[in-house]
Order: structure tokens, then C-alpha cells, then sequence
């Protein structure tokens, strides 16, 4: 990583951490926060990652991102903007240090808006099993969805394998929070499931960055009201909400904006903007 921006999301989690006067292993509103992830977690997560969706710098991993790419562009059916559906990954590093930032706290019911190949899903649910109640992830678009699905078939196999070759488990053994579910599901047009699983978020992130390419000012009114006040996804009171790459109406739809943080995103670079918000 460059380390510019190594020392950039450092000073920048310190500051997050501080606006939310979090601190590892406290105490927020009588619920426990998860610790920052350590380096050597993160890669006993990326080793299982690598094995399900292939590493980095794998040919399997570029087929793949093509194939996930192709998916979104082939599309035609949808009744969304068409670069609302360009695929691109956030990927483990983001993640755990936006959550990192914000705080697991026990019990929170984590959702990927927007799920693509599901990966996000896996990652957080593995990082902070011991923490979350339950790793969701919605995608609208139905090859992505099967893809996805195919995906947690396949870390479940590999972590059962590990399970069965590991004589002397160790401590360091991942494992999975207590449920993980794709949807396949419309944030703007959502079915009954959809409402629910939203209905019961407590901690969302939204990769936003190609849904708000086109917007001035990186604004996403549509994704604003539908999470917020009335909406046809509203989140509940308390949650927080992570958008990376674009801006809520947070006043006219019921959210408090916390702060924002640059960070280093491998299809973004040299940075996205993590915006976080909570619902009030
Ligand atoms: C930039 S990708 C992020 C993928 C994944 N979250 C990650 O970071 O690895 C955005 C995803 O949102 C999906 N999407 C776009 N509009 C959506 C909508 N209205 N409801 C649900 N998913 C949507 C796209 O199909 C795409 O897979």
C-alpha cells in the first residue's frame, strides 16, 4: 500500500474513533465494541478469501472481477440507471478499517447494499464473528446474486475442510458470525423481504462509487429517502450507515452525518470517502 495513504487512514482512524469517543473493547449504549482488527486476523481472513475467490494477483481473480463486471453490463432488464450497475470491490482492507472506525458492537446486524459476488458479506462476517448477529448482503442483479451464492457454498466447504485437516485448531481459527443470507433485491423497488432484512440493519455500507459517478456533487437523493424517514428500505433509529463515495440528504431524510475519512480502495485510487451517518 502507498504508505501516503497508510498514514493518512491512520491519523484519520484516530480522529473517527475520537468523534465517536469509541476506544477498543468499550462500552457504547451498554453493548460491548469489537477490538480493531489485529494485522495477523486480517490475514487469516484474506488466506480463506484467496481460496474462495481466488488471490489478488491470480488469473482466476481477473477472471472473475470480468465475469462480475460482465454480469452488471449485460443487464438490460433493470429498472435502474445502467452505471448504477458497474461492478467494482471494496475489498477486505477497506472494510476493516471502515468498521474498525465506526465500531462492532455486539449484536450488530451487518449489510452489504448492493452485494455483488458477496465478498464483503464473507469478509465481515469472519472479521468480527465473535460480534455480529448476522452478515447480510442484497444485490439487484440476479447473475451476481447466483455468483454470490455460489461463493458462500464454497467458503463454507473450505472452512469445513480446514476444520477437518486442522489436528491441533488453534486459536487463530476463523470462523463465521452467527448467520450470513444473500437477497436478491431491489433497494429502490424492495419486496417484502427486502423491507425486513433492511428493517433489522444496524450497521450498512453501500460501495456507492459508480452509483454516484454521474451526480453532481456525488449527491444519491434516490438511495437517501429510500433508507431514510419513510422510505421503502428505512433503516432502523440508531443504525449506522456507511456510504463510500457519495452524499446523503441527511437532513431531509432523518440521518446524522457523523464525519468522513479518505480511504485507500484499490479500484478507487487514489481514495474513496467514507461518509458516516446515523440514523435518527
Ligand atoms: C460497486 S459494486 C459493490 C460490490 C460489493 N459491495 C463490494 O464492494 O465488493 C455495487 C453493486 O451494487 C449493485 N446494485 C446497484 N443498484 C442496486 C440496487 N438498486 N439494489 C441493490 N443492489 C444494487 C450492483 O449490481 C453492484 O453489484
Amino acid at each position: 500500500m502507498n504508505h501516503r495513504f497508510e498514514l493518512l487512514i491512520t491519523v484519520v482512524l484516530f480522529s473517527t474513533r475520537y468523534i465517536f469517543g469509541l476506544s477498543s473493547g468499550s462500552i457504547s449504549r451498554g453493548r460491548l465494541i469489537a477490538p480493531e482488527t489485529t494485522e495477523s486476523q486480517r490475514q487469516g481472513v484474506t488466506k480463506i478469501l484467496d481460496l474462495v475467490y481466488g488471490d489478488e494477483n491470480s488469473d482466476e481473480w481477473e477472471a472473475r472481477r470480468s465475469q462480475a463486471r460482465a454480469s452488471g453490463e449485460e443487464d438490460q432488464t433493470l429498472n435502474v440507471p445502467q452505471h448504477e450497475l458497474v461492478y467494482g470491490e471494496l475489498g477486505l482492507d477497506a472494510l476493516a478499517t471502515i468498521l474498525d472506525a465506526v465500531g462492532v458492537e455486539q449484536g450488530d446486524r451487518f449489510m452489504d447494499i448492493g452485494s455483488g459476488d458477496g465478498m464483503l458479506v464473507s469478509a465481515a462476517s469472519m472479521l468480527y464473528s465473535d460480534f455480529l448477529e448476522s452478515s447480510m448482503g442484497v444485490e439487484i442483479v440476479p447473475d451476481l446474486y447466483e455468483r454470490s451464492l455460489k461463493f458462500q457454498n464454497r467458503l463454507e466447504n473450505v472452512l469445513q475442510q480446514i476444520d477437518e485437516d486442522e489436528e491441533n485448531p488453534s486459536d487463530g481459527k476463523v470462523e463465521l458470525c452467527r448467520s450470513m443470507s444473500l437477497d436478491l433485491g431491489n433497494v429502490y423497488e424492495p419486496n417484502e423481504r427486502t423491507k425486513h432484512l433492511f428493517s433489522k440493519t444496524t450497521l450498512g455500507v453501500c460501495f456507492a462509487t459508480t452509483w454516484s459517478r454521474n451526480e453532481p456533487g456525488r449527491k444519491l437523493p434516490k438511495l437517501s429517502s429510500a433508507l431514510g424517514n419513510s422510505g421503502s428500505c428505512e433503516l432502523p433509529a440508531g443504525s449506522k450507515l456507511v456510504i463510500i463515495d457519495g452524499v446523503l440528504d441527511h437532513e431531509n431524510d432523518g440521518f446524522d452525518f457523523v464525519g468522513q475519512f479518505n480511504l485507500f480502495v484499490p479500484d478507487t485510487a487514489p481514495f474513496s470517502i467514507a461518509r458516516l451517518y446515523t440514523k435518527l
